[in-house]
């Protein structure tokens, strides 16, 4: 009975310390303590035994035993401690986000907006903040629109409700245009002017995927001696080549504005089918992107500023529109509507 637990202990004190995880440690301990186990089994024998072999073999069972039983609670402990290291040593496998991809950026209209005015202030333009809710005869009347001249027509403008104040009805309204800018700079009577505007307009429009009643211009104003329609042609250039590439290409047509002598709207080659007429210009193969002419004579008279002596140009145009051809989207809404998917396009 001696050598028997003898050998048991020496048997499975090995097989424990070779054991390497808490499942063959638990099959080690079923072996020996289950109900068919090798030690639990032992005492059946014990009524074989004399009773002064029984006084020997009781405290030796029960010493081996004990050793066993404390051999695997400590391989347990080992074993536990192991794969706790190697929990930490190990890479987790799942990323987290990361905070980059999660931080916002500039809107589309927004970029191209401070390209555009980089691009201009190298040529020595300055940003000029006109309200955005104007008094009828910047956004008109000094422009050479008069109160009932059919060129009204020309803008659906959106009136401010003056009752309360002592205004009289139909002198405030929201600017149809960035134009009225340059009156306002014109009235201080000083010259040379070379500013521009790059900011929201208003326009009572049946909305849809082309006209939205909140929108972008972007608009220069030059005034000095001897600016020509050859510094007109030069900065439309300068801006289209900037924007759509070397290649760009675009015509002057003669094109009535009541602000500007002679007036001119501005197309550009299709960027798409150069020309050949496509889906995207309606078969034209121009897109018109801007208008632009010398400053009324007229547009002087409500300035200190003498037509003889001064001259000045403007330009204007819609950069959605053109952020709408560069980049193919179909619906101006976009702009406005805070959609992530098409914020997160651009
Ligand atoms: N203000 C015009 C509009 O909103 C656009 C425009 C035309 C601007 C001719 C100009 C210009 O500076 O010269 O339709």
């Amino acid at each position: 009975m001696q050598d028997k637990i003898s050998q048991i202990k020496k048997e499975y004190l090995e097989k424990i310390g070779k054991a390497s995880s808490l499942k063959e440690l638990d099959s080690l301990f079923l072996a020996l303590f289950g109900k068919k186990g090798e030690i639990a089994l032992l005492p059946k024998e014990f009524p074989k035994l004399s009773d002064t072999e029984r006084r020997k073999i009781g405290p030796a069972f029960n010493a081996v035993k004990q050793e066993l039983e404390k051999a695997i609670e400590k391989k347990r402990e080992e074993v536990r401690e192991e794969s706790y290291k190697a929990l930490e040593n190990e890479k987790l496998t799942l990323q987290g986000v990361p905070l980059e991809a999660r931080k916002g950026h500039l809107h589309l209209a927004t970029q191209f907006k401070k390209e555009i005015i980089d691009l201009f202030n190298k040529l020595g333009f300055y940003q000029f903040d006109a309200p955005h809710v104007e008094w009828d005869k910047y956004n008109f009347e000094y422009l050479n629109i008069p109160k009932d001249h059919p060129s009204r027509d020309m803008w659906d403008t959106l009136y401010v409700d003056t009752s309360r104040l002592e205004v009289e009805p139909g002198q405030m309204l929201l600017r149809t245009h960035t134009s009225n800018f340059w009156p306002r700079l014109m009235e201080k009577g000083k010259a040379p002017i070379r500013a521009m505007s790059f900011d929201r307009c208003f326009r009572y429009e049946a909305i849809d995927a082309r006209h939205s009643h909140t929108f972008n211009q972007f608009e220069v104003a030059v005034v000095g001696e001897k600016i020509t329609m050859a510094n007109l042609k030069f900065l439309s250039d300068y801006l289209l080549k900037a924007i759509l590439g070397k290649e760009a290409k675009s015509r002057f047509r003669p094109k009535y504005y009541p602000f500007v002598e002679p007036g001119v709207g501005i197309d550009c080659l299709c960027v798409f089918c150069h020309g050949r007429g496509c889906k995207i210009c309606s078969g034209t193969g121009w897109f018109e992107i801007a208008g632009a002419g010398m400053i009324h004579p007229n547009v002087f008279k409500s300035t200190d500023l003498d037509p003889k002596k001064y001259t000045g140009l403007a330009w204007g145009f819609g950069p959605d529109r053109m952020l709408m051809i560069k980049h193919e989207i179909e619906d101006i809404r976009y702009f406005l509507e805070g959609d992530l998917k098409f914020l997160q396009e651009y």
